[in-house]
């Protein structure tokens, strides 16, 4: 039996987890500074990274607590590298590394993304690539192609701005607190798909890129004309619409990602992961086409350390060591 600590520090979530073997959570600690956040309607980066500092070791504490263990036990402890805020990656990987210092354990660190694409593998223990990924959150849109463990290729990605910050940020016109994706995709189930007209980005275009920005700007002319003219926005419907407008675009690429590589499997990872209009309409599309669909529990899509200390462990199992000279990696890439 071998246990690896998992730290991840990336956005705003302080978050600790003790995993067995790399596939059993036996812990897993997420402490969240939305909060301190909302009344900017955004992550503060200089916040975030103070709240993490007060949080860290109270979350790790707690994560070994919860798991039953101490330190001694710990066979490995893995953190998150990269990408995301600098001084928030810095927290958690700097905690990491003086503990594996102090306690003479190997330390590994993790790309974030690498993280989300795990949480797949440590909740559908029957995984095997290869497989389509597409990672969708607040900071990435990223569809991967997965050969064999520890093998990826980039399909697509977006070029402007992640699925996830598009709708926090239509959100916020809607006057919905931050995050608005939870609260748009909740108000979704509930509204007409078909009542506003928008774009979905790069149309028409063979690539398996992504765009939301163009849809960002349409959804918030639309808004702002409705303001001008007295008009009330119809809140569930216009989430609704571009719920549609978001999932039509992210269930259309990965369907050609796999045509493309003849991969029979699609997972979704990542905060917008959690999204129930987007795994019922991914689900579905495969269905159709007879691939697997995969998609982590809930409280695995958006950023916890579970997943960081699967993906650490698997790396670390094929051989890998992180030197405690590793710095944070603010774009680290797969
Ligand atoms: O993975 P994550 O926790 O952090 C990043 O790495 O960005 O993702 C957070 C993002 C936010 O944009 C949030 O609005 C979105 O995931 N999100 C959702 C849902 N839950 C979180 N979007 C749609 N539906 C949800 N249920
Ligand atoms: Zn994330």
């Amino acid at each position: 039996m071998s246990l690896c600590l998992g730290i991840e520090t990336s956005c705003d979530e302080t978050a600790a987890a003790v995993v067995k073997d790399g596939r059993e959570i036996l812990s897993s600690v997420v402490a969240s500074s939305a909060e301190l956040h909302k009344v900017y309607g955004g992550v503060v980066p200089e916040i975030a990274s103070r709240r993490h500092i007060e949080l860290i070791l109270p979350v790790i504490d707690q994560a070994l607590n919860e798991a039953g263990v101490s330190l001694d036990d710990i066979a490995l402890i893995a953190a998150t590298q990269g990408p995301g805020l600098v001084g928030s990656l810095l927290v958690g990987l700097m905690a990491a590394k003086a503990l594996a210092f102090a306690r003479n354990i190997p330390f590994i660190g993790v790309n974030h993304i690498e993280g989300h694409i795990y949480a797949n593998f440590l909740a559908h223990p029957e995984l095997m690539p290869p497989a389509i990924c597409l990672t969708v959150s607040g900071g990435h849109t990223e569809l991967l192609y997965i050969e064999k463990f520890g093998s990826y290729s980039r399909l697509g990605r977006t070029r402007d701005d992640a699925a996830g910050e598009c709708l926090d940020k239509v959100g916020r016109m809607l006057g919905l607190p931050y995050p608005a994706g939870p609260v748009i995709d909740r108000l979704a189930m509930e509204g007409n798909p078909q009542a506003y007209s928008l774009p979905r980005g790069l149309a028409g275009e063979e690539t398996l890129d992504f765009s939301f920005s163009g849809l960002k700007t349409a959804a918030m002319n639309e808004i702002n004309r409705a303001k001008q003219r007295g008009e009330e926005i119809a809140v569930a419907d216009f989430a609704a619409s571009l719920m549609e407008a978001v999932v039509d675009v992210l269930v259309d690429r990965a369907l050609k990602a796999a045509e493309a590589t003849g991969a029979q499997r699609v997972m979704l990872s990542g905060g917008v992961a959690a999204s129930r209009v987007l795994r019922a309409r991914m689900e579905a599309a495969c269905r159709e086409r007879s691939l697997e669909f995969y998609a982590p529990p809930i409280a695995l899509c958006t950023d916890n350390a579970a997943m960081i200390a699967s993906a650490g462990y698997f790396r670390h199992l094929g051989g890998e060591i992180s030197p405690l000279s590793l710095n944070a990696e603010p774009s680290l890439r797969l």
